[in-house]
């Protein structure tokens, strides 16, 4: 294996998260949260799909009892999209002013909350803080005001990270804003608004708590990149101790409740520990950061043509993210596996504590991350949802533009490999 040591290695890590409440019930108690910050009107932010469960509408109730005047915003468009977010900000401008934000919903509610937040308070657009190359990176100059997440899936670890992801439609690219202050004020996980979540969406996303926990675990450890100076840290890096804890509590809890919370949605305990693992991987992600899986993601989910996922929005094809994300998960720690073989053993050992060792240690996370996937209905390989062996190079030249995140791989990772990878991936099983 080809890896340079840095000249200057690192040796300070860091760790942010936000302010948090957990439990059932935790979301009844938004109103008096929100009279502490002194606030007069709110805006909720949400998708329609929530909203058909009455939770939002909870919520605004909620808040307008301490007096505070709660407005709800549903048009959040599921996995958004720079002109979704463009006219959420609109929106949100044409009504304003807001003395605050509260999100209820997934990821994507969680995002546009973040985006709205962010231009209300700050000069310029939607372009200027996106990630270079694709915006100018700009960082906001102003402080944001605050904003409370309340995730409605167990998935992406939103609530607790610093990163809005966004899909550029006239580039068909996937990317996203990140900085410091898009990190949520608090927020407030109630177990219980997660009972709703259809089967289809508990796969996928509980797939992204899986990925997020792993790729975190197996991420370059924080040694072995050059020393920054303190206006070059980033929120990603790499994998340390604090991430390390909260990657394997979130493996641990995925192993005894993942395949319950897919398959008997209504048991409140295993919605409960989900809600927790997707808590500890944001954690643990939002400051290590992820790798392979993710960087092909982005071009997974951005190039789709024709696939209609069960269980989410049918009007637009898509790939939901935690889906994009889980199918070259296989592959890609077959690839890594040789960067740090205990780390991917004890990943296995921790995913699937009653799955006996295979003599190929390498094909031990694989293994388990597929049994997984058969048994909860992830489609079998890139090639399901509509890839075909020409499309490889449009797919590596879009995961090779996530340098943010490649650089985060355990091991150097050239175009060859990530087209191996897809190639491989065309079917898992
Ligand atoms: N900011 C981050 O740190 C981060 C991390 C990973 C992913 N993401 C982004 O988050 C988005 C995906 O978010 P997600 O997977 O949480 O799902 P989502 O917000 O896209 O929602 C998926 C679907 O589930 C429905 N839904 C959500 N909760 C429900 C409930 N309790 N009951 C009934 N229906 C419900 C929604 O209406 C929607 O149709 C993507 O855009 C992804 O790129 C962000
Ligand atoms: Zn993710």
């Amino acid at each position: 294996m080809t890896t340079t040591l840095p000249a200057d290695p690192e040796a300070v890590f860091t760790y942010g998260a936000p302010q948090l409440k957990f439990g059932t019930g935790s979301s009844d108690e938004i109103g008096f949260d929100l009279a502490q910050y002194g606030v007069r009107r709110v805006l909720l932010v949400t998708d329609p799909g929530v909203a058909a469960t009455g939770a939002p509408h909870r919520i605004a109730e909620q808040i307008s009892r301490y007096d505070i005047d709660a407005q709800i915003f549903d048009g959040v468009h599921i996995e958004p999209t720079d002109d979704s977010l463009n006219a959420a900000i609109e929106y949100a401008r044409a009504s304003g002013p807001w003395d605050a934000f509260v999100a209820v919903g997934g990821g994507s509610s969680i995002d546009t909350a973040k985006a709205i937040n962010l231009l209300l308070t700050n000069p310029g657009e939607l372009m200027d803080y996106i990630n270079v190359p694709v915006g100018k990176g700009t960082a906001p100059v102003n402080l944001l005001k605050p904003l409370i997440a309340v995730p409605t899936t167990t998935g992406t670890g939103a609530e607790s990270t610093t990163i809005c992801v966004l899909d550029v439609l006239s580039l068909k690219v996937k990317t996203g804003i990140s900085h410091a202050r898009l990190r949520p004020t608090l927020a407030v996980i109630d177990p219980s608004l997660t009972l709703t979540q259809p089967t289809g969406v508990t796969a996928a996303s509980g797939m992204d708590i899986l990925c997020h926990a792993v790729e975190s675990y197996t991420a370059r450890w924080y040694t072995t990149n050059e020393r920054k100076r303190p206006e070059q840290r980033v929120p990603y890096c790499g994998a340390n101790p604090i991430s390390d804890m909260w990657s394997e509590k979130a493996m641990r809890l995925l192993a005894s409740s993942f395949r319950q919370a897919v398959r008997h949605g209504d048991d409140a305990a295993a919605r409960s520990e989900m809600a927790l693992a997707a808590t500890f991987a944001g954690m643990g992600f939002g400051n290590a950061g992820v790798h392979i899986p993710h960087a092909n993601a982005y071009p997974i989910a951005g190039r789709v043509r024709d696939f209609h996922p069960k269980d989410y929005p049918g009007d637009e094809p898509m790939v939901p993210h935690g889906m994009s994300v889980s199918l070259t998960a296989p592959e890609a720690f077959r690839f890594t596996f040789e960067a740090s073989p205990e780390r991917h053993i004890r990943a296995a050992e921790l995913l699937g504590p009653d799955t006996d060792r295979p003599n190929d240690l390498s094909e031990f996370l694989p293994s388990v991350l597929i049994d997984l996937m058969r048994d909860i209905d992830i489609p079998n390989g890139i090639g399901a949802i509509g890839y075909r062996t020409s499309d490889i190079d449009d797919l590596v030249e879009g995961t090779m533009k996530q340098q943010r995140l490649l650089t985060t791989a355990p091991r150097p990772v050239t175009e060859q490999d990530v087209a191996g990878i897809f190639s491989r991936s065309m079917e898992l099983w």
